[in-house]
């Protein structure tokens, strides 16, 4: 059921259920955090590992602080200025935080969403909401309530619908376990805004060739079904016959395949723009009868550096 009642929601969510929730980066699989039989549920309905963790939502800090999560002063700094929003603060756990959440580690990812409806619906409950992505492991995330009805709709009880997300792509994580803060993963508040808030350069450990860090930056993810070739278009469409090819581009039209084959980023180059209509662009070019989905990568800066990396991981091949 999709709807826009936040009682129906809370009722499933204190019953131990699933409810989908809207989030300002992507829509997420909640469900509550202290009760293990619900966050079982989360890793069954996405068909995740439980060694990946899951993030822990609430609307305020105070309330973490309560549960004895607290954090650090660099991430202090940085939640003044940027929570609610896409960024996620990797802190020391708490015993109040069961071991299926953090995948046994003694770390729990603590982040306070900038949605209004899902605000509200966190003010009025007692428990942190554990929510991934409300996709299947691998598969694209979800940016609006459709997207969640298409491919979990059946195993949901409920989808609160709170419009297409704004920002588009997963909240920005950064780990606070060592001595200096650390970029975990790539994505919608840009490093170069934490960098000025703390007044330092901050390590990125998300790349390619890592080992994956946090168990989820595995290399092949948000994988849509068809392939994906990254790199020239133009240079790709000469290779392969255009009209079985579906294009995913910056801003550039290109003529030689069917117009409904074309999906266009921003128009204007602004790669805020571009970072909400990527992971719709790309399910939209999957449901397509084509042999390959083409990208280009945009300019590294500002959100242009997750959009890449999550075209980089959507053309990762299975290893
Ligand atoms: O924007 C978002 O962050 C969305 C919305 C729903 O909040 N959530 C999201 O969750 O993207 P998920 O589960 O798809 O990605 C969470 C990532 C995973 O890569 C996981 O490995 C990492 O966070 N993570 C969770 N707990 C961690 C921890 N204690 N240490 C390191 N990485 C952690
Ligand atoms: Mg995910």
């Amino acid at each position: 059921m999709i709807g826009t009642d936040l009682n129906t929601a809370i009722t499933f969510l204190e019953d131990g259920n699933l409810v989908a929730i809207p989030t300002e980066t992507v829509y997420g699989l909640a469900a509550n955090a202290f009760n293990e039989e619900a966050v079982l549920k989360i890793y069954k309905t996405k068909n995740r590992p439980q060694f990946n963790p899951l993030i822990i939502h609430s609307n305020s800090f105070e309330k973490f602080d309560e549960w004895g999560i607290y954090l650090p002063a660099d991430a202090q700094k940085l939640a003044e200025q940027l929570s609610p929003g896409p960024i996620t603060y990797v802190v020391p756990t708490s015993p109040k935080v069961p071991l299926l959440v953090t995948a046994g580690q003694p770390s729990v990812a603590i982040r306070v969403p900038g949605h209004p409806l899902t605000l509200d619906l966190l003010s009025r409950i007692e428990f942190p909401l554990a929510a991934p992505s409300a996709n299947p492991s691998m598969y694209v995330s979800p940016t609006s309530a459709r997207h969640v009805q298409e491919q979990l709709g059946e195993q949901i009880p409920y989808i609160l619908d709170g419009g297409e997300c704004l920002v588009g792509l997963e909240s920005t994580i950064v780990s606070f376990t060592d001595a200096e803060p650390k970029i975990l993963r790539y994505g919608g508040t840009p490093v170069e805004a934490i960098e000025t808030i703390l007044g330092k350069k901050i390590q990125v450990l998300n790349t390619d060739d890592s080992k994956p860090l946090a168990p989820g930056m595995m290399e092949r993810h948000y994988s849509p079904t068809h392939k994906v070739l990254l790199g020239s278009i133009s240079g790709h469409l000469r290779e392969h016959n255009p009209e079985r090819c579906a294009v995913i581009s910056f801003s550039k039209t290109y003529k030689q395949i069917p117009p409904q084959h074309l999906f266009i980023l921003s128009a204007d180059e602004d790669l805020d723009e571009a970072a909400r209509n990527l992971f719709s662009a790309l399910r939209q070019a999957d449901l397509l009868d084509v042999d390959y989905i083409l990208a280009d990568m945009v300019p590294n800066e500002g959100l242009g550096y997750a959009i890449n990396d999550r075209l980089k991981r959507a053309s990762a091949q299975p290893s």
